[in-house]
């Protein structure tokens, strides 16, 4: 999806009214199949993505993005890393195992671009953990 002149405006005057401005570098974070994010590498990347759904840059999700404690610890913000490299503050290990994060699997709320990036969503291991149960015989 193209943005317009207008909406690259407003979204640049915000991450200057905000601070990212002052950010050492800009990536782009793209969530598959839904849009892009402009993100700084001070940023954690949900507040990207939160921020792009709130100027309408998520087209296609008829949903807000998961969220919940905004610090990597109640495991609904999952993404897997499809692309690019990112550096990543602690994450609770009840919800991201050692397997996931060699996988990529990873908490958008405790992750910082260090290049761009391309996400998926994934569903929390709560909501997978409930749907299997609902689906055994
Ligand atoms: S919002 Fe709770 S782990 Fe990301």
């Amino acid at each position: 999806m193209k943005e317009s002149g207008a909406q690259a405006n407003a979204v640049d005057r915000h991450a200057d009214a905000i601070g990212l401005a002052h950010a050492v570098s800009r990536y782009t974070v793209t969530l598959e199949g839904h849009g892009f994010a402009p993100c700084g590498d001070a940023e954690r990347v949900l507040e990207a993505l939160e921020r792009a759904q709130g100027f309408g840059r998520l087209k296609g999700m008829n949903f807000r993005l998961p969220k919940g404690c905004r610090r990597g610890g109640c495991g609904v913000c999952r993404v897997r890393v499809l692309e690019g490299d990112y550096r990543q503050a602690p994450m609770s290990r009840s919800h991201i195992s050692e397997a996931d994060e060699a996988e990529g699997v990873v908490l958008c709320c405790s992750i910082y671009p260090l290049t761009d990036l391309l996400l998926r969503l994934e569903s929390p291991k709560s909501l997978r953990a409930k749907n299997a149960q609902s689906t055994r015989f």
